[in-house]
Parts: structure tokens; sequence; C-alpha cells
């Protein structure tokens, strides 16, 4: 593989030699802890690659990677094309990649754009945490994050204000009257699950309301799951007045199960989603609506920016979410 020695990283050493990186650092500051066998693998990958050589320049490929978790959720695709525009401007080409929701297809997906020796990468991260791009940060290698975040304060990043917005969302619905709001959340490993329930939280706080949470169903941003929960609590008595879901695709799960179910929306059960991906409108969904295109526009403008070495310190923006009011909601009591 002919990577600059900018790119060339302990994970890529250790996947190539196949061991951990842990053991690459042990080897690379001569550590006795480590076998002669394994010692000389290593050695010989890291010359290979030529890794700790001068830093070259990298070569100006003038292509870029995208990373998304799952290129099925409308939001993505949307999420894309904000990018696409600043790239095809800026005279850039896109290798695009889907995790399927994985750390392991995330982690396999940074190594072969590592691979293909892109210039810097975008990336929605599938879960909280990971190593590869930690050591990617460390190494000043250009990347930014994008919609959701990792734990990790150096990074670049580009989001929306997602407790604020789910904060808005539940206000609404308890300024309609609604006090028993069913949360259909995301994943409890993503900032985008945690801080909408963190939202959902404060507005009942805010307005006197006990939190219950048999009142939250944990779910992974996807319809099938929203729809058989939502199909399993409409079996008996509804214990709700409202849902409040964590993105749109889980509030189409929910809105299928209620309408087979013979429940009238907002007649009975009032719903908001999260997101406003193009199909809401049609459903005419009351949800949350992100800055989808300006997330991505500002992410690739950023990513441009490491690029060419025009940002000196890790930089973090903050888009405003907005809700739509369409048809979905209606004030308790209301015929
Ligand atoms: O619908 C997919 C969800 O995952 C969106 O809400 C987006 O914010 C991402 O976190």
């Amino acid at each position: 593989m002919n990577m600059s020695s900018a790119k060339v990283t302990l994970s890529t050493i250790a996947a190539k030699a196949g061991v951990s990186v842990a053991t690459v650092s042990r080897v690379l500051n001569d550590e006795a802890s480590v076998s002669s066998e394994v010692r000389e693998k290593v050695r010989d990958v890291a010359r290979r690659l030529d890794y700790g050589k001068p830093q070259r320049r990298a070569r100006k490929t003038r292509v870029v990677g995208l990373i998304v978790p799952d290129i099925l959720n409308p939001f993505f695709p949307l999420l894309t094309k904000g990018i696409e525009n600043v790239s095809k401007i800026q005279g850039y080409h896109i290798i695009f990649c889907d995790s399927e929701d994985s750390l392991k297809g995330e982690t396999e997906n940074i190594d072969k754009l590592l691979d293909f020796e892109v210039e810097g990468m975008v990336v929605v991260p599938s879960v909280g945490e990971n190593r590869r791009i930690d050591e990617l940060v460390t190494d000043h290698f250009p990347l930014v994050l994008l919609d959701r975040m990792i734990n990790n304060e150096q990074s670049c990043t580009v989001s929306a204000d997602n407790l604020e917005g789910a904060y808005q969302a539940v206000k609404y619905l308890i300024n309609m009257g609604h006090r028993r709001i069913l949360h259909l959340a995301g994943p409890a490993n993503l900032n985008t699950g945690l801080d909408r329930l963190q939202g959902y939280q404060k507005a009942l706080q805010e307005a006197g309301i006990e939190y219950d949470e048999q009142l939250v169903i944990n779910g992974g941003f996807h319809f099938s799951e929203a729809y058989e929960e939502t199909r399993r609590t409409a079996q008996g008595p509804l214990p709700f007045t409202a849902i409040f879901s964590a993105n749109d695709t889980m509030a189409f799960g929910a809105f299928q199960a209620l309408k087979e179910a013979g429940i009238d929306i907002p007649g009975k059960v009032s719903l908001v989603g999260y997101d406003d991906i193009p199909f809401a409108s049609t459903m005419g969904l009351t949800t949350v609506a992100q800055p989808i295109y300006e997330m991505g526009r500002n992410a690739m403008i950023m990513l441009l920016d490491l690029v060419n070495e025009r940002i000196a310190a890790p930089q973090q923006i903050v888009l405003r979410p907005s809700m739509v009011l369409r048809s979905t909601c209606q004030r308790i009591g209301e015929l």
C-alpha cells in the first residue's frame, strides 16, 4: 500500500500485521514484552509503510471519503447532497461508504478510505466510541464528525442542537394539553439519542410532569422496532395521548401501527417526529426540522479548511433545528 507516512497510523500497521494497536505501540517503543517473531513482523510492516519517516506532503488526490451509518434512512442522502454540493464546486470527488450501523463496518470503511489515499473524510459515527477515529484525530488527519459525536474533544464537528429540538417538540405537545407522552427514543449509545431524551425530560420537568420510564421505548432509529413496539402497546388501553419520536422513520412505524389498530391520528393520539425528511410532508407529520442540507454543506466546507490547513484548532459548529407544524397533532379535548 503506497501511503504517505502522514496517513500511516498505529492502527494501519496493526491491521496489516494482524496484531493490536497496543502491541504495535509496544514494539515501536522497544518494550520487552513482545515475542521476537511478532516484533519482526510489526517492524517489517512499519518499514514497508514508511511509518515515522519525515512527513511527506500527501499526494493531492482531490478525493474525500464520506461514511454514513444507514443509507436506507432518507436523512443521509439529503445530508450527502449538502456535502456533494460543496465538493463538486471545489473540484473534489467523494467515495461513499455505508457502515450499516456497526463499529466493525465503520472501522473497515475508514481503513479502505485510507488505502484509497483520500485527503480527508466526513464521518457520521454508528457508535459513540471509535479508537480508529481517535487515532486519526491525534494524527491530525483531516476528519469532520457530522451530526453524531464521539467522546473526543479534539475532533472537528458539525451538528444540530438535539436537546433544544426535542425540548421544543415536547413543550409543543404539553402546550396542547398532553401530559402522558410516549417517547420513541434513539440509540442510548449515540449523543443524538441521548440529547433528545434529555430534551424530552427537560420539557416534562419544566411543566411539573413526573418522568415515567414506562413511557420511554429505546429504539435504534429504525421503522421496524417502532412499528412492533407501538403495535404491542396499542393492543391494550393506551397509556398515552401523544408520541414524540426521536426520528421520522420511527414516527412512520408508529403511525403505521396505530393506523392498523384503528387508532386515529391526531384524534386519539398526537404524533411528532424528528428530522423532517422528504416523506414527512407527504404524510403531514408534525416534526422537528433539522437543517440537514446545511449540516452537510458546513461539514464539507470545514473538511476542505482542514485539508488546506486553514484551521489551527478544533472547531465545533452547532446549527438550530425548528418545529414544522402539520396535521398529526391535536389539542386534548378538541373535537
Ligand atoms: O434518522 C437518523 C437519525 O440519525 C437522525 O435523527 C440523525 O440526527 C442521526 O443521528
